[in-house]
């Protein structure tokens, strides 16, 4: 395994960080992940421009657009270059004496590397989910790597034999703990607004765009937990996630929701999303 680390290309093993690095001591850094469907970086623009955006919000002064070469060559050294696969893309704001402030001028830490990913066959299978509380902080419109909240939710779900969490702030459903969610209700699609409440998907704006093609009305509002009898369908989605659809629910050890079927419409937007891709 190959990173990019400290300016150069290493074995992953050779990689040496500082106990004094931001990153590992503060979880003061911001990522990004990027679908390579067989070579080919999908949305590539897209992750660039959020993460700049992180970078800006949590003030580390890097150019973002600059890491593009490295991503496709993390890919190549990889090996990957035909098959599917992603790229994780990590800044740290680097290595100082501890501060509860962001120190001045320092050398951010910068981690890439390609991992193979299964990308394919997602629209034959379905997740069972876990309704949780949203244990995060107001600002998870920042890609930061600081997941203990959502770790923690998900690992919940995973000692239940659960696939994701879906997260719940007062009353409404804001995200999964590394998904986007959509309901559809009465051929109606329902998913949280941008905001410091839930992170931009990039795979939420490409879905919200495959609706507009197909002339499904998509309501960018926030879906009460409260109405989740009245729902026909849900899907999740997300780089790794693409377009997954749910097919059951739990909540404090009782199955509120269950749908053994993969709904007709999340079938419609999986079709296309896979015309998309490939
Ligand atoms: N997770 N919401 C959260 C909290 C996420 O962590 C992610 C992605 C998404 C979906 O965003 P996108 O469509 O841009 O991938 C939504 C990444 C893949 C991860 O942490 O591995």
């Amino acid at each position: 395994e190959i990173v990019w680390f400290n300016g150069e290309w290493m074995k992953y093993n050779e990689a040496k960080i500082s106990v004094f690095d931001r990153g590992f001591m503060l979880g003061d850094g911001v990522y990004e992940v990027t679908p390579f469907y067989e070579g080919k970086a999908f949305g590539l623009k897209e992750h660039l421009a959020r993460l700049q955006y992180s970078l800006n919000e949590i003030i580390v002064d890097l150019d973002a657009y600059g890491l593009k070469p490295l991503m496709f060559e993390a890919i190549s050294k990889a090996g990957l270059s035909q098959k599917d696969a992603a790229v994780y893309v990590q800044v740290s704001r680097g290595v100082a004496p501890r501060t509860h402030y962001f120190p001045d001028n320092i050398e951010p830490t910068v981690l890439i590397y390609a991992f193979p990913a299964s990308l394919k066959g997602f629209e034959n299978k379905q997740w069972s989910v876990l309704v949780s509380e949203d244990l995060r902080w107001h600002r998870c419109d920042i890609k930061s790597t600081s997941l203990l909240a959502n770790i923690k939710s998900n690992t919940q779900s995973h000692s239940l034999g659960l696939d994701e969490n879906l997260l719940v702030r007062d009353g409404l459903f804001t995200e999964g703990s590394h998904s986007t969610i959509f309901f559809i209700k009465d051929n109606i699609i329902y998913t949280h607004p941008e905001g410091p409440q839930i992170l931009s998907g990039i795979t939420r704006k490409f879905v919200i765009a495959i609706c507009a093609e197909l002339n499904i009305e998509v309501k960018e509002e926030a879906f009460p937990l409260s109405e989740l009898e009245r729902v026909d369908e849900v899907f999740l989605t997300g780089t790794t996630t693409q377009v997954m659809a749910v097919k059951e629910m739990y909540s404090e050890g009782n199955n509120i929701y269950d749908k053994p079927e993969i709904g007709p419409v999340t079938r419609k937007i999986q079709q296309v999303f896979i015309q998309k891709t490939r």
